[in-house]
């Protein structure tokens, strides 16, 4: 697993409007938009593209697009949602399959409520969109399952992370083609299962 730590000033501008508890959920909302199109600037560094070529009003030329089959970006419901927009602003051709997942909040586990997606993902680019990695089980059990379905090469798109999350990843992802794009990784969980210092609960802050 490769992390991907984006390191800008917008990126850490936008982060620190969206910690700060006094944030109102429209602007919450907007500025969540706005920093996943950053992070997605980056997680797709890698998007598979083609050749082609093209006129210009002066002379032939050639260039890329995007490669088929196309993309693939999945949001993890709830707070996943408030990132699709931005993440498909960026990839145009992109498929979109949903998954919903709640994490018990005395447990921590991970479970699924509901999943629209392509059975079969094989030699396809995924895009995973979460706010939050925190434990790692509910990123962790999404990417298997995309894994499971032939998808071989999943990028995780977070707004924030926690080191003991990522070493979940690391460790259950070990040797998988998967990529965690974040603006940061922050100091800690607290006993609640909640990012230290994060920005409380996203979905609750977008939707609640
Ligand atoms: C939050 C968050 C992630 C998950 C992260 O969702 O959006 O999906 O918890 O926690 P983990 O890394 O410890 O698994 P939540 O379960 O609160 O659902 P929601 O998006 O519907 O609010």
């Amino acid at each position: 697993m490769r992390l991907h730590v984006v390191d800008h000033p917008l990126v850490a501008h936008k982060l620190t409007t969206l910690r700060d508890k006094r944030t109102d959920s429209p602007t919450f909302r907007r500025l969540a938009d706005e920093l996943v199109t950053l992070l997605a600037y980056e997680a797709t560094r890698d998007v598979r593209t083609e050749r082609v070529d093209v006129e210009t009003p002066v002379t032939a030329t050639n260039g890329v697009k995007l490669s088929y089959p196309r993309p693939l970006v999945v949001p993890i419901l709830r707070a996943g949602l408030g990132m699709l927009d931005g993440m498909v602003r960026l990839l145009p051709t992109a498929e979109v399959g949903f998954l919903g997942m709640i994490r018990n909040e005395e447990t921590l586990e991970a479970s699924t409520y509901a999943s629209r997606m392509p059975e079969d993902l094989s030699g396809r680019q995924v895009y995973v969109v979460d706010p939050m990695l925190a434990t790692g089980g509910t990123l962790v059990a999404a990417i298997q399952e995309l894994i499971r379905r032939g998808a071989d090469d999943v990028t995780a798109v977070v707004l924030l992370a926690a080191p003991e999350g990522v070493a979940v990843m690391e460790r259950e992802l070990a040797g998988t083609p998967v990529t965690v794009v974040t603006a940061s990784v922050d100091e800690r969980l607290n006993e609640h299962g909640y990012i230290v210092p994060g920005l409380g609960d996203a979905g609750d802050r977008m939707y609640g």
